[in-house]
């Protein structure tokens, strides 16, 4: 039987662990080859060990540096020519409030999240295939978080472009959508250095938070993101919580109340 994704090609960025890990392991599963970055080495290290003997291609490439966006670009073409399917999942977060934001800290949050998503989708653009898909990975930005207002304002800059590529990408009938997930239990949490003490603690905030009572798993934001790019053939343009009801108007205390 042959998988959904079958005969095609895929990139992931940020895809070395947590939900990004998780999206390149679906596509491998279901057939596609896949171009997987990361930055850290030893993150790259160990999803090249993970992924070793599948139609996988690790590589070091820093979403920050235009230089490695061009790179990316020459590379993807040299190894799998064009792209069906582009998961912009790569994201930068650190926990600081308004008074512990330094200009170093905002410009890391905007180049990374923002700016590297952006080029890295004008990079690859010509490699897109027609009928293809973007998905970008955003944050459930609905619902305000303490201590996240530059990573949230970054990622809102990545919905803000979203939207307008889903139109200008129209006529080739390439479709944009994006995953904003809320609470997730990923080995970072989404969040730089955080110690294990501090990691457990955000699960634990995160199952206190949701009115589903619990941080949601890479799988499940997976799950929606290649939902999006292979079957949601009929939406463009769409923004789709994965979230537990976080940022959707529902209160963990009714759920509280009811167990
Ligand atoms: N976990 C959550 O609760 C949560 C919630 C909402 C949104 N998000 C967003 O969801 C996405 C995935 O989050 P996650 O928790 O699975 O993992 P994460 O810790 O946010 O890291 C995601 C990926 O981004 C890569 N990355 C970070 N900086 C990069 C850079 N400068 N250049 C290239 N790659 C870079 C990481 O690779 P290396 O480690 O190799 O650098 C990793 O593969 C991110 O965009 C995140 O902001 C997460």
């Amino acid at each position: 039987m042959s998988g959904r994704f079958e005969g095609k090609k895929a990139v992931v960025t940020g895809g070395t662990h947590g939900m990004g890990l998780a999206i390149v392991r679906g596509l491998l599963d279901g057939g596609a080859e896949v171009v997987v970055t990361g930055r850290n080495e030893k993150t790259l290290e160990e999803a090249r060990t993970a992924l070793k003997g599948t139609k996988s291609h690790v590589v070091r490439s820093d979403a920050a540096s235009m230089a490695d966006i061009a790179a990316l670009a020459d590379l993807v073409q040299q190894r799998i020519g064009l792209v069906d399917h582009l998961f912009v999942n790569h994201g930068y977060a650190h926990f600081s409030e308004l008074a512990e934001v330094t200009e170093e800290s905002w410009d890391r949050h905007f180049n990374v999240n923002a700016k590297g998503a952006f080029f890295t989708v004008q990079a690859l653009d010509p490699l897109l295939t027609k009928g293809g898909s973007v998905v970008f990975t955003t944050v459930a930005n609905d619902r305000v978080f303490p201590g996240m207002s530059a990573y949230s304002g970054s990622k809102e800059a990545v919905g803000a472009f979203a939207h307008v590529l889903a139109g200008e990408f129209l006529p080739r009938g390439i479709r944009v959508n994006s995953v904003a997930p809320g609470f997730i239990a990923t080995p970072s949490m989404g969040m730089i250095g955080l110690t294990p003490e501090q990691r457990a603690e955000f699960v634990e905030e995160g199952n206190r938070a949701t009115p589903m009572g619990r941080a949601g798993t890479s799988e499940e934001v997976a799950a929606a993101a290649l939902f999006l790019a292979a079957e949601a053939t009929f939406s463009t343009n769409v923004e789709l919580a994965v979230d537990g009801g976080f940022a959707q108007g529902l209160s963990a205390e009714w759920a509280a109340d009811s167990h």
